[in-house]
């Protein structure tokens, strides 16, 4: 099932996200049906927040092909470090794209869509991307890691956007 992605500035992005207690069917339906909408959007990652469903979870594939799908539950880092700038862009914020600076090598924990804990280390535009939507989770978006002057402009032109409709 596709699901419906909250947009920017909805305020229900910013709901910090509880941990997944049980990989159970609903949760496994979750992770499901959050894979389809990313692929339909089409995205290279989403989280739970922004689909309205407020536990730890996000799906991601940053292959070509779109087929390495990698489900994170109550995603952790657990090692950080080195540096890297990427031009980021967001599904809950259309159109709009703007560099961030993250790590640029990270170890993350998690569970998969079987329940079964594994690790990852990542780099670049993988570590980028799961960077970006573990912020999610905690309610921030990209667009938190600008300067004022950029948010403030974005916020202008959002508002102009949403009078428009
Ligand atoms: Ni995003």
């Amino acid at each position: 099932m596709i699901l419906d992605i909250l947009k920017y500035p909805d305020k229900r992005l910013r709901t910090i996200a509880k941990p997944v207690v049980s990989v159970d069917e609903t949760i496994k339906q979750q992770v499901k049906d959050m894979f389809e909408t990313m692929y339909e959007a089409p995205g290279i990652g989403l989280a739970a927040t922004q689909v309205n469903f407020h536990q730890r979870i996000i799906v991601i594939d940053v292959s070509d092909q779109c087929n390495e799908p990698i489900c994170f539950i109550n995603p952790e880092v657990i090692e950080k470090s080195g540096e890297i700038q990427w031009e980021e862009g967001c599904l809950s914020v259309p159109d709009y794209y703007e560099n961030v600076i993250r790590a640029n090598d990270i170890k993350v924990q998690a569970l998969n869509q079987h329940g079964e804990t594994f690790e990852l280390e990542a780099s670049e535009m993988l570590s980028v991307c799961i960077q970006h939507e573990i912020d999610h989770l905690d309610g921030i978006l990209f667009v938190d890691h600008l300067s004022k002057l950029k948010q403030k402009r974005l916020k202008k032109k959002t508002e102009k956007k949403v009078k428009m409709l």
